[in-house]
């Protein structure tokens, strides 16, 4: 485990003296997990909500409540009863595979959620966690003026999700890009984690040679958005990590660091894998947050030595956590866990 504490990202006030509080994360699965303890290690009283009580470790002990952002009334109702003095948008559907076949599915959650958002937060702050899939992927990299023509169904919805909120004046997304960590609990293990088990039993990994990420860390992403929900910035901010690395390189230094035989990572074009509708490029670059006095000291960390250092301190895996396909609350879920790519 990386320490959240490490000096490169100091926790930070939610907010502004005396402001907010109170704050709601919508989403309760990888990232609302780690967020949302972030900001209770500020002082934040914060609450997590999703459709079901989320099994994660990151959000053992915190408050949840139920909700489906979908649904109007429930999302009044929650802000009602919550009185959140900043909102944290942060639920899925995150599977990108799953969007491009679910499309309309994914678009009533994503802009449909947002809308209801919108409607309910009466002038209240809100931090959209977006995505790097709202551009092309042309370009090996996009900084916040590029130009957004999304790459896919998941980026349409979030590009969606985005004006919706910014409507409201008081929004800022903050576009990431691949998130890794250790992550041997979650529902959908991300690249990393993924690709550490596979390599320790052995087993062949097929990643694609043309589709590059600039990875970023859990912990940073949680350190971003604790600092700028505090903020008065609206806009987008991008966070992506200070190295572009392909699938196919991540995954050999991951094998040289298991002792796997390199030979097992199995080089593919992203057209034949799981990551086909991905952008080429799902790069991002800042061109906004040095001059952010809320983020100065916090710079995210390169990919390949925090693979190292995670990777040195989860010398075995556990045994794998499973969705059960049956289950009905599953529907914005992959239920084939054979079908799904890996964030
Ligand atoms: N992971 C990444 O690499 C990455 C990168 C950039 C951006 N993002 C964005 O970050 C967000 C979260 O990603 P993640 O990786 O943390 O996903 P995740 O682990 O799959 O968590 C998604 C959460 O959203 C909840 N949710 C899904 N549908 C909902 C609904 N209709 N109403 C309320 N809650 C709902 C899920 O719980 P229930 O199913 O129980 O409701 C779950 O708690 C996504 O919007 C994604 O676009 C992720």
């Amino acid at each position: 485990m990386i320490d959240p504490d490490r000096p490169t990202t100091p926790a930070r006030s939610p907010g502004p003296p005396g402001g907010p509080g109170r704050v709601l994360v919508l989403g309760a699965g990888y990232l609302a997990g780690h967020i949302a303890r972030r900001l209770a290690a500020t002082g934040a009283a914060v609450t997590v909500s999703s459709r079901r009580p989320p099994a994660t470790p990151e959000t053992g002990g915190l408050r949840w409540r139920p909700v489906d952002v979908a649904a109007p009334a429930a999302v009044r109702e929650l802000l009602g009863a919550e009185r959140p003095d900043a909102v944290v948008a942060v639920h899925g559907p995150s599977d990108i595979t799953w969007c491009e076949d679910h499309a309309d599915a994914a678009l009533a959650v994503h802009l449909g959620g947002a809308r209801n958002l919108a409607a309910a937060l009466d002038g209240r702050r809100v931090l959209l966690i977006s995505t790097d899939n709202v551009f092309p992927g042309h370009a090996d990299s996009c900084g916040e003026s590029a130009p957004c023509a999304p790459a896919n169904a998941y980026g349409r919805a979030k590009l969606a999700a985005e004006q919706a909120l910014f409507a409201t004046g008081a929004a800022l997304a903050l576009r990431v890009s691949l998130v890794y960590g250790w992550d041997d609990a979650g529902l959908r293990p991300n690249f990393l984690t993924t690709a550490a088990r596979t390599l320790r039993r052995s087993e062949p990994l097929r990643v694609p040679d043309d589709h590059w990420n600039t990875p970023v860390l859990v912990d940073d992403v949680a350190a971003w958005t604790t600092a700028l929900l505090g903020s008065p910035h609206t806009g987008t901010v991008h966070l992506g990590g200070p190295r572009r690395v392909s699938r196919v390189d991540w995954a050999r230094h991951i094998a040289r660091l298991t002792g796997a035989d390199p030979g097992l990572v199995v080089p593919a074009p992203r057209d034949s894998t799981l990551y086909a509708c991905r952008p080429r490029n799902a790069c991002l670059h800042s061109e906004r947050a040095a001059r952010l006095p809320e983020l100065r000291g916090l710079r995210p960390l390169d990919v390949l030595d925090a693979t190292r250092t995670l990777l040195s301190a989860n010398p075995t895996d556990p045994a794998p956590f499973t969705i059960d396909p049956a289950d009905p609350a599953d529907s914005t879920r992959p239920a084939d866990s054979a079908r799904k790519a890996t964030t």
